[in-house]
């Protein structure tokens, strides 16, 4: 009899660029103050990717590149790509495509998968399939966002919570049950008046009228997301461990989307959670979009047992949001 494939989590990389964007410094370019973003939000700085020429694929590729060294690999022994963001390089090809090429990728397919601030869950998802079909052995998940090139940095409500990094993991073939267990993935598009970018698609294409309505920024109504974030990212949390027949005694970490700790704390109290079990990274590095939950996973890994049963968590843009459960492999 042929042994259930599961699809493990087998390395992490990640990659955060130098220049910080602190509190402080956006005292100097709104109306806003360190307090209030604080006590709001839970963040202190974040960081921004600076210099002509550098994209997304452009934190893409260390990410990967620390992957591969720490699991032993070459690029070209990747099979497929799956980057999930809302700042791609350009339309089109995709980020993963000019990633791969970046890496030296050459044996890779790969595609970008839109789900913003759930792009990794859906991604990591997506991913595990390609490995449980048996079919592919070694497929790269990343979340990754230069979400400066989308921030209007005169609007208060959003240029707070935004920054930019990029974070990856391998899936490989588990026959040990390790890795992905289970995922519940939602989406639900009558929220994209709340959280949307409006112009540079089919509907709006650049001109100048889009450029002067500010239709190329991201545009948020904070208030109406964050009862939506709440609500949604509890309840499919708990709804993933009653369907595994588990408790918060049973988990060892959430790591959740990391946009307001307001949210997250909200989470991990639904869960029955206490809070030194929740990874948290937002005061340094903000609301990274794709890329929060591969940072905290790169940033937590040496704490991690085999083993361990861990929960992701998002919500996000669309509206999309979810958990999945996995077991930690290594
Ligand atoms: O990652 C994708 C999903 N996104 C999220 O999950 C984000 C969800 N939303 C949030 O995290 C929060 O809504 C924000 C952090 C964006 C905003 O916090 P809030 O507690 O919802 O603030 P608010 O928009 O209700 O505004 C409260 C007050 C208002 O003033 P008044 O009307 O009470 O006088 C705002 O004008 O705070 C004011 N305000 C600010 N004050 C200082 C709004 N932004 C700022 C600011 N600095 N940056």
């Amino acid at each position: 009899m042929s042994q259930k494939i599961t699809a493990a989590i087998t390395a992490v990389g990640g990659y955060v660029p130098e220049d910080r964007l602190t509190n402080f410094d956006l005292e100097k370019m709104v109306e806003t103050n360190d307090e209030w973003i604080r006590t709001r939000t839970g963040i202190s700085e974040r960081r921004i990717l600076k210099g002509e020429g550098l994209a997304t694929s452009d934190m893409v590729v260390p990410a990967v590149r620390e992957l591969c060294a720490k699991r032993g690999i070459d690029p070209s022994e990747i099979d497929a790509m799956i980057v999930g963001t809302v700042t791609p390089d350009m339309m089109f090809p995709s980020t993963a495509n000019l990633a791969c090429h970046k890496l030296g990728a050459k044996n890779a397919w790969g595609f970008d998968l839109l789900a913003a601030c759930s792009g990794f869950l859906y991604s990591l998802t997506t991913g595990a399939a390609l490995v449980e079909s048996g079919r592919y052995k070694k497929v790269v998940v990343v979340g990754a966002d230069k979400m400066s090139s989308i921030v209007n940095y005169n609007d208060r409500a959003t240029c707070i919570i935004f920054g930019d990094g990029a974070g990856a993991v391998l899936l490989e073939p588990s026959t040990d049950g390790m890795g992905i267990q289970d995922s519940i993935l939602r989406s639900d598009g009558s929220g994209g008046n709340y959280l949307h970018m409006k112009g540079g698609g089919s509907l709006r294409p650049a001109s100048a009228e889009t450029v002067a309505n500010n239709e190329h920024y991201a545009y948020q109504e904070g208030q109406a997301v964050f009862k939506f974030a709440v609500k949604g990212m509890a309840d499919v949390s708990a709804e993933l461990l009653e369907r595994n027949n588990l408790t918060g005694n049973d988990i060892s970490w959430l790591v959740p989307h990391q946009a307001n700790k307001r949210i997250i704390d909200a989470t991990a109290d639904r869960m029955g959670l206490s809070h030194d079990k929740v990874m948290l990274n937002i005061q340094r590095y903000g609301n990274t979009t794709a890329a929060t939950i591969p940072l905290c996973l790169w940033e937590w890994e040496k704490q991690l047992n085999k083993g361990e049963n861990i929960v992701l968590a998002a919500f996000g843009g669309g509206f999309t949001w979810g958990a999945t459960l996995v077991k930690w492999a290594y």
